[in-house]
């Protein structure tokens, strides 16, 4: 049953939906049903029709090359990312507004296009002075100010890759994300505003550089100013605003091959080290610029507001890249939600700036929303939310019940709600409605991007019929696609390609139902979420194997009444370090030693619950821990199917000597 979003939500049951208001639909940048078929038809056509909107310095002489899993866009083509973000709107649009910025503490800035081409200019000019050159690495450890996108912008002029590294995150990240590229600059600031409080971000970067041989020279740009005093480094540290002086505003673009990397991006995901998930030239840029004009739906009256940091994909796709080569005008905050201009604390600093502001389209997580909630709906009442025509979302499964919000709080029940699937390898925007055409269902994404093909397949990779819940998988190449894992192309195949040959694996659950409408479900491997941490199994594992006493470790998530889940870790221990199985005490302290070691070294949050020594893990005969028993044996489940097991009695064992670490 359809009602119109025009019409009340309040009555809302599962299995309503809602179809796009007509006057959006009437106006919508997709409004012809058929770019679904035409698309589908021929994706490569379908692609490069985009791509040939943007400013190409060589024409490429295939679309596609694809020798799974390595694909090659718009080969032979040559361009430049900040000429496709700039330079080609100045003749026509250099007065329009680029970045309307807003401090925590209410200061305001606002940069046309032709001043941010300027900038980014002098400041690539200020890198090429710093020796930054093609194909070199540059560290980006910056606060939501225009200034960071201008940092990534002169980058790609120059054609050196960023890494944005996001600027809540520690020393320890910083240092080990700036040591795997290799990065021969970082570019950071003093601090920034966040809830009343200063955030330094000098002060990382200067303990983290001692171990980062690779960085010659830091670039400080001043925000915090007297608030944040900062030691610069004679030789090392140098001002943004003294390197600018005298800089020209004329910085020659590098032109890139389609296949040059672009950037590289850290994601935690499922194992270990974070992975730098390397993007390329061309087709990231094709696949970030048609997703914003065809989602978002931009136009030159919008002014647009995505809410990510610079420091995740979305901030790079839909702060940076997709809305500047669209010529849109994007806003930026620096602050936290819940801060208001007097520098008191509130619950409607998003409300009041989309009022002030007159922000027409907002992109935001279900997290924020869920939050909003909960304060209370007195907050966003209180404001004019008129101007706002479009919603959209990302990061995790929106439920329901956030989604109707959404809808009638934020949206007064006029606009489309875009509820987007993707992930820093993807890009771009993979699932989605489109606003002025796809009728949407509170939870569900809706369908593949036009020119995106995905199937929700078994354990066997099988495509399962319609409303059978199983794994995604993403069946062809696609222009914005991760190229590789930086420096690690085995890992690129094993994490993404192994699992089902030659279909592009993310590691989500999805349904789809009759109507072809798809639903998340949420990470199907090994990612715990600890009193709201990702925490992932094998980052766990990888710190317990590195204690001299254990062999092997499995570590699963746990059912918690409070946190969620909790980390239990299942251990072999070493012969020479085992104590002997009548030795309780011996056990019990190895065990206790164990959860400091973890602790010691990944935090307090990530401190199993429970470590249990075991003879042995329950494996496949291809050697893959069954994880799923592990955890019907410590949530004390009736034990699933143990057919594929190498050896069924290891569970038994494992059974008996559950529970009898109870320090
Ligand atoms: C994972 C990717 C894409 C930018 C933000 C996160 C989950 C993301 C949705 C959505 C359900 C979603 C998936 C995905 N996810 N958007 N609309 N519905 N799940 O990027 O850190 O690379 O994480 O986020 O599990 O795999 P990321």
């Amino acid at each position: 049953m359809s009602t119109d979003a025009n019409t009340s939500g309040s009555d809302w049951q599962p299995g309503h939906s809602f179809t796009p208001p007509k006057e959006f639909a009437a106006q919508a940048n997709a409004s012809d049903p058929e770019i679904y078929g035409r698309a589908a038809e021929d994706p490569e056509v379908f692609w490069a029709g985009y791509a040939s909107r943007l400013d190409w310095m060589e024409p490429w002489n295939q679309i596609l090359e694809w020798n799974p899993p390595h694909a090659k866009w718009f080969v032979g083509g040559k361009l430049n990312v900040s000429t496709n973000c700039l330079d080609r709107h100045l003749a026509t649009n250099g007065d329009r507004r680029a970045i309307v910025w807003e401090g925590e503490p209410g200061d305001q800035r606002t940069l046309t296009y032709r001043e941010l081409s300027a900038l980014v200019n002098q400041f690539a000019n200020v890198l090429k002075q710093q020796g930054v050159g093609k194909g070199d690495r540059v560290s980006i450890y910056m606060p939501m100010v225009p200034e960071a996108a201008i940092a990534m912008l002169a980058c790609t002029r120059l054609g050196a890759l960023h890494s944005v590294v996001f600027g809540g995150f520690s020393v320890e990240s910083l240092a080990e994300r700036t040591n795997d590229c290799g990065a021969k600059v970082i570019i950071t600031a003093d601090g920034y505003w966040r809830r009343g409080n200063i955030v330094p971000l000098k002060s990382v970067v200067d303990e983290a550089l001692p171990s980062c041989p690779s960085v010659k020279r830091a670039i400080v740009l001043r925000r915090a100013g007297d608030k944040c005093p900062v030691k610069m480094e004679p030789g090392r540290d140098l001002w943004w605003h003294d390197l600018i002086v005298g800089q020209s505003t004329d910085c020659a673009a590098e032109p890139m091959d389609a296949e040059d990397p672009l950037f590289i991006l850290y994601t935690s995901g499922s194992t270990g080290k974070p992975k730098g998930i390397l993007h390329t030239t061309g087709g990231y840029l094709t696949g970030a610029y048609t997703t914003t004009q065809l989602v978002f739906d931009i136009k030159p009256t919008d002014l647009y507001w995505c809410t990510a940091d610079i420091g995740w994909i979305t901030g790079h796709s839909y702060v940076v890249y997709g809305p500047l080569a669209n010529c849109a005008t994007v806003f930026m905050y620096e602050g936290s939600p819940d801060w208001s201009t007097q520098g008191e604390p509130c619950r409607d600093r998003f409300w009041d700036m989309i009022e002030r502001h007159k922000i027409t389209i907002l992109y935001t997580a279900p997290t924020l929303i869920r939050a909003c909630m909960k304060w209370g709906d007195e907050h966003p009442a209180k404001h004019d939310l008129s101007s706002l025509r479009l919603l959209g979302s990302v990061g995790e499964p929106i439920n329901p019940e956030a989604w109707l919000w959404y809808h009638r709080h934020i949206g007064r029940e006029r606009c489309p709600i875009v509820d987007t699937w993707w992930q820093t390898e993807t890009g771009s925007i993979m699932i989605t409605s489109l606003p002025g055409l796809t009728t949407t269902h509170p939870g569900s994404a809706t369908r593949p991007f036009p020119g995106i093909s995905v199937d929700v397949v078994d354990d066997m990779g099988r495509s399962l019929p319609p409303d059978h819940k199983g794994i995604l998988v993403i069946t062809k190449p696609w222009p914005s696609m991760l190229r590789t894992i930086w420096g690690d192309d085995h890992r690129y195949q094993q994490v993404y390609w192994s699992r089902f040959p030659g279909l592009y694996f993310p590691g989500d659950g999805a349904l789809r139902d009759m109507e072809g409408n798809y639903w998340l479900l949420g990470r199907v491997d090994d990612i715990m979420l600890v009193a709201g941490h990702n925490l992932s199994t094998m980052e766990l594992e990888s710190v317990l194997v590195e204690h001299p006493a254990v062999a092997e470790a499995a570590v699963i998530g746990r059912s918690h009444e409070v946190k969620g889940q909790a980390p239990v870790a299942f251990v072999i221990v070493r012969e020479e370090y085992a104590p002997p199985s009548s030795d309780g005490e011996a056990r019990k302290r190895l065990a206790a030693e164990l959860k400091e070691f973890v602790s010691q070294r990944l935090g307090a949050v990530c401190r199993p619950d429970e470590v249990i020594i075991s003879g042995d893990l329950p494996k496949t005969r291809s050697g893959k821990i069954m994880r799923r028993l592990l955890r019907d044996i410590a949530e004390g489940r009736v034990l699933g199917d143990t057919s594929t097991l190498a050896d069924p009695n290891i569970v038994a064992g494992i059974k008996s000597k559950y529970g009898s670490d109870d320090d």
